[in-house]
């Protein structure tokens, strides 16, 4: 199994760029179903879990090429089994999203249940209410999930929670309903708007992806498309993070500033100066001294404080001044990264859903296990910071979400590299 050997204690400098995101990439994939005709997508970051998202799709019958500069060409003529096998939604929860799509256009979905994952319970009851709203019949066979609707309708849906890919889910659903779908309390993350870009150039008809009233007027057919995947906006504050963790002066390129805000003021908060363009982000230490301040944050929906970057900033807490307190709202269990910062020598101590971190002088570098995907971004800028040696075991996790994390990071300076 690989891992990472991190030289900490250097600070990282220079200029990053930003790859596309995940988030966005893995729903925009699954809306190359909606169409017969080839939908090309640009700025696919290179991710295991694209990677994954590729062979289910393969395994239903669509012909995948892959382009110059990270392209990708979908073309879903001809569908030979509607379904995604447990096998591929143990590894990846997000093949759930095939659900909509697949309903919408063949009339039969099978996608096996995804069960809970390391973060939390994470059930998909707000997916199955939306399509059964819209008149598909739901039934349960050996833990898949069988959904069937000749022609989805359009109907108002209220959803009880904020959920991502469940608004994506009903949101593909309904460009291909008869008349007009209506999703209330829908979820505003930036890649709803940059999925709804997609379709709308597949020709959908959506109104208010961004907002938390989506409409989508159904269409009979969607029709090919291009689409570039938007920057990854945690890729780009998880190296904000540790740009400010190590106390370095580091340009992340090619981002979206604008969908960071509340990142970035915490990171503010924190004592770092943030300066920002049209596409870029730089920090810098601020002042004489440069020591950080911990800070309390409290993760939920977007546009407030993204789960996504709660474990990086715990990281950030155990080397600033003061104590923290961080408040998980999303999943009930994501703090899996602490047991590991402790073996570094941080100061956490988790109540429930809140752990509070008192900052120390230093971290000591030690062999820590990544437990997902953003706990062990965290590790990795732990390991940063520690005097020492870290090791990172089952880094396979990072690799479902950073693009060459390591030859980024070393390109700032740090000392990283992969060993078997
Ligand atoms: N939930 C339900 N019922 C549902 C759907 C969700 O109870 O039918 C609950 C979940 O259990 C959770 C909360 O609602 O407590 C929010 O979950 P959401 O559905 O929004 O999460 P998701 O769509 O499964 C996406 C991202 C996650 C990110 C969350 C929250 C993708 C592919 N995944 O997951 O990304 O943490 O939204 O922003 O978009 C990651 O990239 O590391 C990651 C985990």
């Amino acid at each position: 199994m690989e891992k990472l050997a991190i030289e900490g204690g250097i600070s990282l400098n220079g200029e990053v760029a930003i790859s596309g995101a995940k988030n966005a990439a893995l729903p925009i994939l699954c809306a190359g179903l909606l169409t017969a005709e080839p939908l090309i997508i640009s700025n696919v970051p290179h991710l295991r879990d694209v990677t994954t998202m590729l062979s289910l799709l393969g395994q239903m019958g669509v012909n995948i090429s892959v382009h110059d500069k990270l392209g990708i060409e979908l073309h879903a003529s001809n569908i030979h089994t509607p379904e995604a096998p447990y096998e591929m939604v143990k590894t990846m929860r997000a093949s759930v999203l095939v659900l909509g799509p697949l309903t919408a256009r063949f009339g039969e979905a099978r996608v096996s249940l995804p069960g809970g994952c390391a973060i939390g319970l994470r059930p998909v009851d707000q997916h199955l209410k939306g399509l059964q709203a819209m008149g598909a019949t739901i039934s349960m066979d050996h833990g898949y999930m069988i959904v069937r609707a000749p022609r989805l309708k359009g109907v108002r849906i209220c959803m009880d929670l904020v959920t991502v890919t469940g608004t994506e889910n009903l949101m593909m659903a309904a460009t291909l309903a008869e008349g007009t779908t209506i999703i209330e309390n829908a979820a505003r993350e930036p890649e709803i708007p940059d999925l709804a870009a997609c379709l709308t150039a597949m020709g959908a008809k959506i109104k208010g992806a961004g907002s938390d009233t989506i409409t989508i007027e159904g269409v009979d057919k969607l029709h090919g498309a291009s689409h570039s995947v938007m920057p990854d906006r945690i890729e780009t504050g998880t190296f904000l993070v540790a740009a400010a963790a190590t106390g370095g002066t580091v340009r992340v390129t090619g981002a979206r500033p604008g969908t960071l805000d509340a990142v970035l003021d915490k990171l503010r908060e924190a004592g770092v100066k943030i300066e920002t363009g049209t596409d870029w982000i730089t920090v810098a230490p601020n002042g004489t001294n440069g020591k950080l301040r911990a800070v309390n944050l409290r993760t939920a929906p977007y546009p407030a404080f993204p789960t996504d970057m709660q474990a990086q900033f715990v990281a950030l807490n155990t080397v600033a001044s003061g104590t923290g307190v961080v408040n998980e709202t999303i999943f009930e269990n994501r703090f899996m990264h602490v047991q590991e910062l402790q073996r570094l020598g941080a100061d956490i101590e988790v109540e429930g859903n809140t752990a509070i971190v008192k900052g120390v002088e230093h971290l000591d570098g030690a062999t820590v296990m990544a437990t997902d995907l953003r706990a062990s971004a965290s590790l990795v800028i732990a390991g940063l910071v520690a005097r020492g040696t870290t090791v990172v075991d089952r880094i396979y996790h990072l690799d479902r979400g950073y693009e060459s994390i390591e030859e980024k990071l070393s390109k700032l300076g740090a000392r990283i590299r992969r060993v078997s």
